[in-house]
């Protein structure tokens, strides 16, 4: 069997180590910096030939720094004569433009997907897409995981009962109830619109949150308006209590006060993107996804199946049994 190697560009080095320990392999050795003129410069420091190559890098923001540096790690890689480079992108950026909202835009996640393939990636593997659709813009394999499960199953452990779970938009009804599914309880859908891009205005709610503990799940929290507005919305159509869970921590401008000031009680998010110190809130519980990642790696590079990875309900112990 060819080599395990996984090597990681500047996004989240805390998460590929955590994917290391997971497997009990070294994190490959690479220099990836810039050149004064500010162009992305990268030097893979071990020996790839035939190996089975990981590289980790979610493209969060800076997205298009990260991007570049993925493209280029898997260029350099593809150079060297790695066997097979999956692209391992925990957060996929630009998902939100995977269709033409009005005219003379573009679709920035196919433009994406086409520059991972053109480097030289043979697979992709991600963590719960905006849009799930975004799979086919790729023509070669991608794993898509999710977080859901896992998030639904820790709600599951708090012993909360009369739970509401909420879709804060018409786009993750689909999510929101998996997570519902996961722990019995009821479904609330709100519809909003964005009058303008990173605003959020609910326009409508449907679905009984009285007296409830309401349960809004998202796959990510960019400005945080969304979550903000829900849990006033929630709240004012009488929920006794508001959290969110919420796979992608972008944590965008002023994401963490908003959260702060907000009526919501808690949110937990993962770290498929890195949450640097200033984003860091007593409010925002992050979960560690790096041993659903790490055994996704393991079971690739093996050829065997990774559909328990969808199945298991909640913890990693009990996926690994
Ligand atoms: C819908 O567009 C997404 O699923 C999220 O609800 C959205 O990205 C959150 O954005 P923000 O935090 O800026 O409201």
């Amino acid at each position: 069997m060819a080599d395990l190697k996984i090597f990681t560009g500047n996004a989240n080095r805390p998460l590929a180590e955590g994917v290391c320990r997971y497997l009990g392999v070294t994190l490959g050795t690479a220099m990836v910096g810039t050149f004064k003129n500010g162009e992305t410069r990268v030097k893979i420091e071990e020996h790839v030939r035939g190996a089975d190559v990981f590289v980790i890098q979610p493209t969060s923001n800076p997205s298009d720094h990260h991007i570049i540096e993925l493209l280029i790690m898997i260029d350099a890689l593809k150079r060297a004569s790695a066997a097979r480079i999956t692209a391992v992108i925990p957060y996929y950026a630009y998902a939100k433009q995977e269709k033409k909202a009005s005219g003379r835009e573009p679709i920035s996640a196919k433009l994406m997907a086409n520059l991972i393939v053109t480097a030289g990636a043979n697979r992709v593997m991600t963590i719960d897409l905006h849009a799930p659709a975004i799979q086919g813009f790729f023509d070669i394999p991608v794993d898509h995981l999710t977080a859901i499960p896992i998030l639904a199953g820790e709600l599951d452990e708090t012993d909360l009962n009369n739970i509401v779970v909420v879709s804060p938009d018409s786009g993750g009804v689909s999510r929101a109830d998996e997570f519902r599914h996961r722990i019995g309880a009821g479904l609330a859908i709100i519809a909003k619109h964005r009058p303008e891009p990173d605003v959020a205005e609910v326009l409508e709610m449907v679905g009984d949150v009285e007296g409830k503990v309401a349960v809004i799940v998202d796959d990510m929290i960019s400005t945080g308006g969304t979550l903000a507005e829900a849990a006033e919305v929630l709240l004012h159509r009488g929920a006794s209590r508001v959290m969110a869970y919420a796979v992608h921590p972008v944590l965008a401008d002023d994401a963490p006060a908003l959260i702060r000031n907000s009526k919501l009680e808690r949110v937990v998010v993962t770290n498929t993107i890195l949450v640097p110190p200033h984003c860091r809130d007593p409010k925002i519980e992050i979960r560690d996804i790096a041993w659903l990642i790490g055994e996704a790696i393991r079971r690739t590079h093996e050829g065997s199946s990774i559909s328990a990875l969808f199945q298991a309900t909640h913890l990693r112990q009990e996926l690994l049994v």
